[in-house]
């Protein structure tokens, strides 16, 4: 793998891949091996240039529990303010040993133009870039599906046959767009429920069905209840329902928790906006993966990296 920008062109090949050795990851975090020797001597920088507490820190953890060196920028505070590009950053960046950088920005499409710009010869991977994709995220999401579904049987193993029903802030959500695509390669089926104001306006492309009423939705038994946060810094009052309408049609609350079939389980992706998409009964149920999630993206960062510095080589000596 020589960079993960999205899961749109990912293959269910490559995806799986990326899967099974996150089980591996996770079976040697198990075993209280904290720390595997695979990537000493390489450096991962984390770029932030929008903020987050767990992909960067996982990130970091991942890299850190590889052996490889770990730089962490964040554009707060850095020479960002005073005006310089993203090509001089990445490229300072590159000068102090960068293999790997993994790039969070605003704007979509700025961790493509980093891997194919030529500024940089190091890896790249998309740490959330704008309302573009977030590809890491829907690849934990996809562990977390498959590890409460199959156990210890899971390796090799895609989503064909399960439901996946994703509710809430469509149009913002790269949550959303990454999850849809890796959940159609992997053979899930996927619903979308949201208000009719936030979801985009051209989904001819996407694989995917969409209803507006939670309630028969969770009358359908999905395997998994996805609820998105709802972005209200993207937001203007155009297109969002008073916060106490949003709650009532489309949160899940106690009585549409006690609605869902016994084995559905309810995910966040976090951060979550407690009382608006997702009640507090919700949030800590025994349903909920939220923190599963949280660490499943150790294990499926720590499987990208690998992959990527560490991974196959093509017959240059490259990473494939
Ligand atoms: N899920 C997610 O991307 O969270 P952070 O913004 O905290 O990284």
């Amino acid at each position: 793998m020589r960079h993960l920008l999205d899961t749109k062109t990912l293959s269910r090949d490559a995806a799986l891949r990326i899967l099974d050795v996150a089980e591996d990851m996770a079976d040697t975090q198990q075993r209280e091996v904290k720390k595997l020797p695979t990537l000493r001597g390489k450096t991962v920088v984390n770029l932030f240039f929008e903020d987050s507490t767990r992909t960067r820190i996982s990130f970091e953890a991942a890299a850190k529990r590889l052996s490889a060196d770990v730089i962490n920028f964040s554009a707060k505070g850095s020479s960002v303010s005073k005006g310089e590009s993203l090509q001089d950053t990445a490229q300072t960046l590159q000068a102090m040993g960068a293999d790997a950088v993994v790039i969070r920005h605003g704007a979509s499409g700025a961790p493509r133009t980093l891997a194919t710009s030529g500024w940089i010869t190091a890896g790249v991977v998309n740490a959330g870039d704008g309302t573009h994709e977030h590809p890491t995220q829907a690849l934990l999401d996809a562990f977390t599906i498959r590890k409460r579904r199959f156990g210890t049987d899971s390796r090799g193993r895609d989503l064909s046959g399960l439901a996946v029903t994703i509710v809430g802030d469509i149009l913002h959500s790269r949550v959303a767009r990454s999850n849809v695509w890796l959940l159609h390669t992997l053979g899930a089926t996927v619903t979308l429920v949201a208000p009719p104001t936030l979801v985009p306006q051209d989904m001819s492309a996407w694989p995917v069905r969409v209803v507006y009423d939670l309630d028969a939705a969770v009358a359908e038994a999905p395997d998994a209840l996805m609820m998105l946060r709802i972005q209200l810094e993207r937001m203007n009052a155009a297109y969002f329902p008073t916060e106490r309408e949003y709650s009532r049609r489309w949160g899940l609350d106690a009585t549409r928790l006690a609605g869902l079939a016994a084995d559905s389980i309810v995910m966040h992706p976090g951060p979550m906006n407690r009382g608006l998409e997702i009640s507090a009964d919700a949030a800590d149920s025994s349903r909920s993966t939220v923190l599963d999630q949280v660490s499943n993206g150790v294990s499926v960062r720590m499987a990208v990296l690998y992959l990527l510095l560490a991974g196959e080589r093509d017959d240059d000596g490259r990473a494939a």
